[in-house]
């Protein structure tokens, strides 16, 4: 497919392997088998067993549906912001969060770049624009935080700019927990490996070349920076009134079970199950301590 005029990036992925990625970075993913996690940081060998995952996801989703149910009738807010690096699974998540749930419910919010207009506005503001009303679950998918990491790293916020968002953050985050919106913070950690892993598929497979960005291709040479950005961004914006969570993601089943607890947690509703819900794996779920 490499040469198609519409799937230009379709080859970058696989040149940035050939030609540059780090040799221990090739190894390590030349090493592992398809059921592996190439991260040797990863608290497990392979990923988790299909019957076992079914079996735990049948029993979130019912709980899905029932804290949708009383959001409803009782006209809660909830907001989730889904974040993580490229192909960190954020998108996969969301698909499974709304599985069974009503969508006029449960919506996702996936803003692109902003417009000349938007740009010109308050930073917050088409973010505001999207909070949800009474009975409604606003799933972001990427959200303020892309000033904190992605225009950084990419210099398209000078730094005068990004302070001014870290100023204002904890006031808008506040204010939306004091109008009473509950408020889930997801961050999807990825390891290097796994990422490359993820975006070679991407590039081979005809149903996934869409989701394949420039961002995702250029991002390749810039770890590093999306570790410092992402580091001081958790760092500025984790607070026991605003909490993050970190999922550890190289296991995309591990981490859908632990995204989908972490929300049922943070909602009280009729009918809530704790042994439904069950323990949220702490070597998969935790504070930002968990990021390496
Ligand atoms: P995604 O990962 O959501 O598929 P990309 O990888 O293309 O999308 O881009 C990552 C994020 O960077 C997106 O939220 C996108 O809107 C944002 N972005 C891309 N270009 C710009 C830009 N010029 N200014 C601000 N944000 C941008
Ligand atoms: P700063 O907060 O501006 O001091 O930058 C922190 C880190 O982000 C630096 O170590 C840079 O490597 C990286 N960085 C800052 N600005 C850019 C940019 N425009 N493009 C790429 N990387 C950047
Ligand atoms: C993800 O996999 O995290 C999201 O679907 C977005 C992406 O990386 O393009």
């Amino acid at each position: 497919m490499a040469g198609d005029p519409l799937m230009p990036l379709v080859g970058r992925i696989t040149d940035y392997l050939r030609d540059a990625a780090p040799a221990a970075l090739r190894a390590r993913l030349e090493a592992a088998g398809p059921r592996d996690i190439p991260d040797p940081d990863y608290p497990y060998a392979t990923g988790m067993d299909r019957a076992e995952y079914d079996a735990r996801m049948d029993q979130l989703q019912l709980q899905l549906v029932r804290m949708m149910h009383d959001v409803i009738e009782t006209g809660k807010r909830v907001v989730v912001v889904f974040e993580g690096r490229d192909a960190a699974g954020k998108g996969g998540t969301i698909d499974r969060v709304r599985d069974n749930l009503n969508p006029r419910s449960a919506y996702v919010v996936a803003l692109p770049k902003p417009t000349e207009r938007e740009a010109g506005q308050w930073y917050f503001q088409r973010y505001a624009e999207r909070l949800p009303a009474q009975g409604e679950i606003a799933l972001f998918d990427r959200s303020w935080y892309n000033r904190g990491v992605v225009e950084h790293v990419f210099g398209f916020v000078d730094a005068a700019r990004r302070a001014a968002f870290f100023r204002q953050l904890p006031g808008f985050e506040q204010m939306l927990v004091d109008d009473g919106i509950i408020l889930v913070k997801l961050w999807l950690n990825v390891g290097r490996a796994e990422q490359l892993r993820r975006f070679l598929d991407r590039e081979a497979d005809p149903l996934k070349q869409w989701k394949l960005s420039g961002i995702d291709v250029d991002g390749l040479a810039k770890w590093d920076d999306y570790s410092t950005a992402i580091r001081d961004t958790l760092q500025r914006s984790h607070s026991p009134l605003v909490p993050w969570t970190v999922i550890r993601s190289d296991d995309k089943r591990r981490a859908r079970i632990a995204a989908i607890q972490t929300i049922l947690t943070a909602v009280d509703y009729a009918g809530k199950d704790r042994d439904a819900i069950g323990a949220i794996d702490p070597a998969i779920a935790g504070g930002p301590e968990l990021l390496r």
